[in-house]
C-alpha cells in the first residue's frame, strides 16, 4: 500500500498506521483515486437515505450512517476512533459524547430552534468530536443535511453557490468552524446556506 495516497494536511485527519491498513481496495494509487473510490461508496450509500427524526437521534445509526458510506473503502467504517488523532477528543469519549449530542439535538428541537440552526449546530459538535478515523467533515455534512430535511428544512449548499474552487472553500469552511469553536455559530450558518 501506497502511503501518498493517505489524507493529511491542513484540517484533515492524519490516518495511523493502524487506520491506513484498513484500507480495502488494492488498486488505489493516488489519493485522487482514493478520494474517486470513497465517492462512489458514498454515492451509493446515499441512494438509500431518508431518515426520519428518531432514527437520527440514535447514535447506533449514527454508527451506521458511517459504514454504509464507507464500507467498500474502509474496514472501520461506523467504528468509532480508538487513537488519538490530530482533531478531536480523547476516543475514550466519544461514544458518551455523541450520546450527549443526539440527547441535546432532541432537546433544541422540542424547544423549538429554528431547523437551521439545530442542524448546523449539530454539525459543528459532532466534527469537532471526531467520532471516526476519517470521513468525519464528509459524514457530519450528510448528517446536518438529513437533520435539516428531517425537522423541516432543506439540505445545506456548503458553498456551492460561492463559486470558489475546492482548496479556497474548504479554507472558509475551516475557517467558520474555527469561529464556530469560539461559540459562533454565525459564519457556518452563513457558509452552509452559501
Ligand atoms: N477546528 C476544527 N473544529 C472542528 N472541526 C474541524 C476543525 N478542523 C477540521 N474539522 C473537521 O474535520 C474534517 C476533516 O476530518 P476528516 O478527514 O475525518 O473528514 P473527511 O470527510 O475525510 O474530510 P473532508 O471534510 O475534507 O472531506 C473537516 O471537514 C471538518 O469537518
Ligand atoms: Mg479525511
Amino acid at each position: 500500500m501506497t502511503f501518498e495516497i493517505l489524507p493529511i494536511g491542513d484540517g484533515h485527519t492524519a490516518l495511523s498506521d493502524e487506520d491506513a491498513e484498513g484500507l480495502i481496495p488494492t488498486y488505489l494509487a493516488t489519493r485522487g483515486e482514493l478520494f474517486e473510490a470513497e465517492q462512489r461508496n458514498i454515492a451509493d450509500a446515499l441512494l438509500r437515505v431518508a431518515p426520519t427524526i428518531d432514527r437520527l437521534l440514535d447514535d447506533s445509526y449514527l454508527r451506521k450512517l458511517h459504514r454504509s458510506m464507507f464500507d467498500q473503502v474502509w474496514r472501520w467504517a461506523g467504528t468509532y476512533r480508538v487513537r488519538e488523532t490530530n482533531i478531536g477528543i480523547d476516543p475514550k469519549e466519544i461514544s458518551t459524547a455523541v450520546r450527549n449530542l443526539v440527547d441535546d439535538a432532541r432537546t433544541w428541537i422540542d424547544s423549538g430552534e429554528f431547523p437551521d440552526d439545530v442542524a448546523v449546530r449539530f454539525h459543528h459538535r459532532l466534527v469537532s468530536i471526531h467520532a471516526f478515523p476519517n470521513g468525519n467533515g464528509r459524514h457530519g455534512r450528510i448528517y446536518a443535511d438529513c437533520l435539516a430535511q428531517a425537522i423541516g428544512s432543506t439540505s445545506f449548499t456548503w458553498g456551492y453557490h460561492l463559486g470558489m474552487e475546492t482548496e479556497e472553500l474548504r479554507a472558509w469552511y475551516l475557517r467558520a468552524l474555527r469561529i464556530a469553536d469560539r461559540g459562533n455559530l454565525e459564519d457556518l450558518l452563513l457558509f452552509a446556506r452559501s
